[in-house]
């Protein structure tokens, strides 16, 4: 008999499915690498897993501690996840902007969340990251702190870039990925660069987001807010390491959207907004790919995490968007 003796050995090893050239809009290869069939549902669950093994041998975690951390959602259902299976307390400011589906499930790991406004300042008292470093300053919880963690990058570059390298077998020339803390894009960037300096690193936020003004060393300006989860910064992360990025898109809120509906009506692959933002960024480097590419793009989470936002139409047309989804581009 083959299986396993915890849902913590079920983490990883996510299979890639290819998007077809008529809706990737080029003649390259498209990998989409499906990080939902995780068992939290995210590719967070790597995250959650890696950190808290590594804290544990560190001897930074022990038996009857809890765990917290600011979160859009995932990282709140992964680390709730682990910490379940692992006998942790685990408690989470989330962002008011966050979906009822992820609230419901992080919960549903017995976790505690704490709703936080997420158009403040990120050093206001009652943000998310303050309220995370003051649970951790006064009762003693250990921070996760996904967005300044060097073991977040560290994760993704032991595990999720050896992965993508072994299952293209060396051959991938393109990664995409959304930039949320920066922790996935610069530890699997940094593993392709290592293997491939060649290989081309494409980052995608959300308009209004810094991580472009950052990577270009440029005077970050003012942010604005955006409706895709997941992906953007109003601050400098540590997790976000510019040099395994080689460029930085936007995609509008709309975009992504329509985008992720797309992918769901016509492949039945259903995705998160995030994953749209990062399909609508591989439309706009498409003159750049050759038939000789193989491009790998990212999908951090599943629709079903939306299905009260941008897959309802109502929830569409109350924020003023658009619902057009003719975007077949033929090659
Ligand atoms: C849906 C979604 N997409 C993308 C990301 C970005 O990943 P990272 O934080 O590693 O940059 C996240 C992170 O929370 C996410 O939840």
């Amino acid at each position: 008999m083959k299986f396993a003796t915890s849902i913590l050995e079920l983490i990883g090893n996510t299979p890639l499915v290819e998007i077809p050239q008529s809706l990737a809009g080029c003649r390259a290869t498209v990998l989409c690498k499906l990080e939902w069939t995780n068992p939290g549902g995210s590719i967070k669950d790597r995250l959650a897993k890696y950190v808290i093994s590594t804290e544990e041998q560190r001897g930074r975690i022990h038996p009857g501690d809890t765990i917290c951390d600011n979160t859009s959602g995932n990282t709140g259902i992964g680390v709730a996840m682990v910490a379940a299976a692992k006998g942790y307390r685990s408690v989470f400011a989330v962002y008011d902007t966050t979906s009822s589906e992820k609230i419901d499930l992080i919960k549903s790991y017995g976790a505690e969340v704490i709703i936080v406004p997420a158009e403040v300042a990120w050093d206001d008292p009652g943000g998310g990251y303050m309220v995370a470093k003051r649970l951790s300053e006064e009762r003693g919880y250990y921070w996760l702190n996904q967005y300044d963690n060097p073991l977040n990058p560290e994760a993704h570059y032991a595990d999720t870039g050896p992965e993508i390298w072994n299952q293209t077998e060396g051959k991938v020339t393109c990664f995409v990925a959304g930039i949320g803390t920066g922790g996935t894009i610069s530890g699997i960037g940094k593993f392709l660069k290592e293997k491939n300096s060649s290989a081309r690193i494409i980052g995608v936020e959300p308009q209004g987001s810094l991580f472009q003004a950052i990577h270009a060393g440029r005077p970050l300006g003012q942010p604005h807010p955006h409706k895709v989860e997941g992906i953007g910064t109003d601050m400098v992360v540590k997790a976000f390491v510019p040099k395994y990025t080689d460029q930085v898109i936007q995609v509008t809120d709309n975009d992504a959207f329509l985008a992720a509906r797309l992918l769901t009506k016509t492949l039945g692959l259903s995705v998160g907004g995030s994953t749209g933002s990062i399909f609508c960024a591989l439309r706009q480097i498409r003159d750049t790919l050759t038939v000789d590419d193989v491009v790998v793009i990212l999908s951090p989470d599943a629709g079903i995490r939306y299905i009260t936002k941008f897959f309802s139409d109502d929830w569409m047309r109350r924020h003023n968007f658009k619902l057009e989804e003719d975007m077949i581009i033929h090659v």
